[in-house]
């Protein structure tokens, strides 16, 4: 009999990459998202298509219109499903819009987070937890790092960063933004399930996930939402740094890869840094030259000085324990192959 593997957030970006992995690989794969992000974000966050997508192109796949925050609802679809492994990528994911929404994002981001932990320990409390935290859990630590400006982006100066922010980097004492808060409680909860109750649990912090199925919106989703503004015409605004802060970024196939190889050989209470490491970094400015060669588009962009509450100035992971445990596993994209996909992708949803 197929194995059921339960994915929460399943409409969004990193969900639906992961139910399409786990189908091929011959699971039944039940989703579980309410299009929350078109309540976060306004019509351009809807997933909805997203989730027609899932329904059409995957035979068996189940669509559950259910709230992470619903604990009773939580607790009795995994105890009915007793899935062989849970991929949690549901999450208010905006570290800017936050502040606006503190409850809904505690509640979502924190309390979700736990409301499933509690079901899969009662439940199924062998099978592999994975968790898509996120690299705001340094919060602005990682600019405390000695930095070098450079003609088109920002590098760490310090030899010990060469190879990007490793996990045992400091997640206190620093600010990270409610939402970076937020996923703080979510990731030191599924580490205590797994340290605690000895659950094969795992926290992925992820740099900049992205693919051609993201629903990119101002707030969230930097490639996506800059492509679609290159391909509409549209201004995109940079917030400080000159444009030159970096980010890594991974293809959304490369994250649901690395799932399925801690699925096969889980850990108990584990943290990775998951992005696209210092080879598939890029800067704003360096993501617009990118972008309109592959578009043949000019990006219309303005500045502001003003930069975002505790953003990065340079960020991407150091991909070596990730490596080491699982050598198996490596990128498969890179950024100009990343962003030839979005490009595309982009263009058959808007017409273009
Ligand atoms: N995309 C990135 O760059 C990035 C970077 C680091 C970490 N992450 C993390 O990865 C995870 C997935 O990110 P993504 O980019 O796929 O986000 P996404 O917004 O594309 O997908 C999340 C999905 O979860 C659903 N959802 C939100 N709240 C829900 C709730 N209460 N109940 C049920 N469903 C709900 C949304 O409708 C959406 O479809 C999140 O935890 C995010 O914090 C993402």
């Amino acid at each position: 009999m197929s194995k059921r593997c339960l994915v929460t957030g399943s409409s969004g970006l990193i969900g639906s990459e992961v139910s399409a992995f786990f189908h091929a690989r011959e699971f039944v794969v039940h989703g579980v998202d309410n299009n929350q992000r078109e309540v976060f974000f306004g019509p351009a966050g809807n997933t909805r298509w997203n989730q027609h997508r899932l329904l059409q192109a995957l035979r068996g796949f189940t669509h559950h219109e259910l709230d992470i925050r619903d604990r009773a609802g939580v607790l009795q679809l995994i105890e009915t499903l007793r899935p062989a492994v849970i991929i949690h990528a549901a999450a208010q994911p905006s570290h800017d819009l936050a502040a606006r929404i503190p409850f809904d994002d505690f509640d979502v981001n924190a309390v979700g987070t736990l409301n499933l932990l509690e079901a899969a320990r009662r439940f199924c409390p062998e099978s592999p937890f994975i968790h898509m935290s996120t690299n705001k859990v340094y919060g602005d630590r990682p600019n405390t790092i000695f930095l070098k400006e450079l003609e088109t982006r920002w590098d760490y100066a310090d030899a010990a960063y060469a190879q990007g922010i490793a996990e045992d980097f400091p997640i206190d004492q620093s600010k990270h933004s409610l939402f970076g808060a937020s996923k703080v409680a979510a990731d030191v909860m599924v580490q205590e399930y797994g340290r605690y109750f000895d659950m094969p649990t795992c926290c992925l912090r992820g740099g900049c996930l992205t693919g051609p199925n993201h629903s990119g919106v101002e707030l969230h989703g930097f490639l996506s939402y800059l492509v679609k503004c290159n391909l509409e015409g549209r201004e995109y605004r940079i917030y400080g740094y000159k444009g030159k802060q970096v980010r890594d970024n991974i293809h959304s196939a490369d994250v649901a890869s690395f799932m399925f190889e801690f699925y096969q050989s889980p850990r108990r209470g584990e943290v990775y840094n998951l992005g696209g490491g210092r080879e598939n970094s890029c800067s704003i400015l360096e993501a617009f030259e990118a972008v309109q060669k592959c578009s043949g588009r000019k990006q219309v962009h303005s500045y502001t000085d003003q930069s975002r509450a505790g953003d990065h100035i340079c960020y991407y992971s150091d991909l070596r324990r990730m490596q080491a445990h699982y050598p198996k596993w490596k990128i498969t994209r890179s950024l100009p192959q990343i962003l030839e996909q979005i490009v595309a992708s982009w263009r058959e949803r808007l017409a273009i």
